[in-house]
């Protein structure tokens, strides 16, 4: 007889593999990332910190493949081709190419941050803690190469110009029905035991990274946030019963 499936063992493998294949896309993002930032006259040190980014997130990869493999799911195949730019298509290069570094790093790694974080003040399990934790101290040096590139940029007023794309930068980096009800699959607490965030509790860290670390830090660099927080009050009237 084959034994019942579990269905929070089933999503957390879910949820897993599909980090599995972020992380992989995160590789090679770094890698392009890299690239750009030498061409267009970056400090070497922020190309460094790219490079070792892309190399970190090849191991995370590795790290979130296993993690699936021991609550059922297969690794997904390894990706091959970049991911398509963040910024949209029209941008001059080096706006294009600080676009890109705010919503991967400043956006998109603080909130990784932010979620690992919280499972590590929750999760009590001693082998995930220490993916967790060692995730957790590669995202936090990713999310810095972001601050530093934007605080690099800061006098040339460049940064001003983000203002009104990091809506979609925000928007780029959470899942769609973030802001819709959860099931009551998703939002079961001993998923966290497995290493996720049941949903509700996922939009809370998200919106609190948002406003008390991202937007912060997007304004002392000269980037208004006004546009991000009327797009967060709209998600929140969204969700409003
Ligand atoms: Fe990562
Ligand atoms: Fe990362």
């Amino acid at each position: 007889m084959t034994p019942a499936r579990d269905p929070v063992r089933d999503k957390a493998a879910r949820a897993w593999r599909f980090r599995c294949g972020v992380e992989q896309e995160a590789h090679l993002r770094f890698a392009r990332l890299a690239r750009w930032l030498g061409e267009c006259g970056f400090a070497r040190p922020l190309v460094d910190l790219a490079l070792r980014a892309s190399s970190d997130e090849s191991r995370h990869a590795i790290r979130c493949a296993e993690l699936s493999l021991q609550y059922g799911a297969t690794a997904p195949d390894p990706l091959t081709t970049a991911p398509a730019p963040l910024a949209p298509a029209g941008l001059p290069s080096r706006a294009a190419v600080l676009y890109e570094v705010v919503a991967a790093c400043c956006v998109t790694e603080t909130g990784s941050f932010g979620v690992l974080t919280t499972l590590l003040g929750l999760v009590r399990g001693g082998p995930l803690r220490r993916i967790l934790r060692e995730l957790a101290a590669d995202e936090v040096q990713h999310s810095r190469l972001g601050w530093a590139a934007l605080s690099s940029e800061r006098d040339r007023g460049t940064t001003s110009l983000l203002a009104p794309f990091v809506p979609a930068m925000l928007e780029g980096s959470i899942d769609a029905g973030l802001f819709q009800p959860g099931t009551p699959e998703e939002e079961d607490g001993a998923l966290l035991e497995l290493g996720v965030l049941p949903h509700s509790l996922k939009r809370e860290v998200f919106t609190r990274t948002t406003l008390d670390v991202v937007l912060p830090g997007l304004s002392a660099a000269g980037v208004d946030p006004g546009p991000a927080r009327l797009w967060l009050a709209g998600k929140m009237r969204g969700l409003a019963p």
